[in-house]
């Protein structure tokens, strides 16, 4: 039984035919139309189209970067994205003859590895993503959380702090104002500015102009050894620790798996993440410490999750 998995993210639609086993047989993109809500269906459908044409498929999955209702129909609301009680799943169905679920993108990803990924042995995960926002899913006891109203695992507002940063949810402080590739470009670009010699290498990568810099050049700077891209993944993989022993204290991962586009960054984004960990955890003497892994289906964990969450 085949399914087509579709992730909405802030620059591109990525959309596949994705096999009982999690294996992608064909894929297609589209660019994402900026802010409107309609432009992002149609390319969603004409996306679909392209790949129902040469694939008998049972279903569509939509994941989407926002907070998704407990039908699995609406985006209630987005932080970053311009959605507000969209019926995503309605205005795609009418245009296609076949069934379509919405998923938080966060859960969607993290609902792939736990079935075919980094955390397929593990009964309890966490998954952050750690792209243009801070996504978060829960698999406990074998089930994804959703919650009352299908919100839980929102990790990106939880409060880091108090009248912190202005965050797109309309309130302060949220942890996704501290780690997030969002967050990471915006202190990048704030830091080169200042002319600081520690950020010299990095201003002069992106011409002298720090508008040009973006997670892609920090990522590969910091892999070439550069000493302030890597202070800048360091500071973001401190955050991101410190966010998951909060989280850990309340629900107790055995594994967590980390994603998104910043993750393309590997041990010099986990290891210090893994450091704040050890360090806020609590009872940490007295307990196992959950690995940090790479998400082992790579950029690909939203789209095969959305799939299997179809089927
Ligand atoms: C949104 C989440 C989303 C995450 C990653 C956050 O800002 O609130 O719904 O999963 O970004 O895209
Ligand atoms: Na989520
Ligand atoms: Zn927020």
């Amino acid at each position: 039984m085949l399914s087509i998995g579709v992730d909405i993210g802030g620059t591109k639609i990525a959309a596949g035919v994705v096999d009982e086993d999690g294996r992608i047989l064909d894929r297609t993109t589209r660019r994402t139309p900026a802010t409107d809500p309609e432009l992002i269906e149609d390319a969603v459908v004409d996306a679909v189209r392209e790949l129902q044409a040469s694939h008998q498929v049972v279903g569509v999955g939509i994941g989407a970067a926002g907070f998704v209702g407990s039908d699995r129909r609406t985006v209630v609301f987005a932080a970053n994205l311009a959605w507000r009680d969209c019926a995503l799943a309605d205005d795609v169905e009418s245009q296609l003859d076949l069934p379509v679920v919405v998923e938080n993108d966060a859960n969607a990803a993290g609902w792939a590895e736990y079935r075919f990924g980094a955390a397929r042995d593990s009964r309890n995960m966490l998954m952050l993503t750690v792209g243009t926002g801070l996504g978060g899913a829960l698999v406990l006891e074998g089930g994804l959380v959703r919650g009352e109203g299908g919100f839980a695992g929102e990790v990106a507002h939880m409060t880091a702090v108090p009248d912190g940063q202005w965050c797109g949810c309309g309130r302060q402080g949220c942890l996704e104002q501290y780690t997030s590739g969002t967050a990471l470009v915006r202190s990048a670009r704030r830091r080169a500015r200042t002319g600081h010699e520690l950020y010299a290498p990095l201003l002069a990568a992106a011409d002298g102009d720090p508008k040009k810099i973006d997670g892609p050049l920090i990522t590969h700077l910091a892999e070439q050894g550069d000493a302030g891209a890597r202070a800048l993944l360091a500071h973001l993989g401190e955050w991101l620790g410190f966010g998951a022993a909060s989280i850990a204290a309340l629900l107790d991962p055995g594994t967590i798996v980390i994603g998104g586009g910043v993750s393309a960054a590997g041990d010099l984004l986990l290891d210090p993440a893994r450091d704040a960990y050890d360090r806020h955890l609590t009872a940490r003497a007295h307990r196992t410490l959950a690995p940090f892994v790479v998400a082992s289906t790579g950029n690909e964990a939203g789209m095969i999750g959305a799939a299997d969450l179809a089927r």
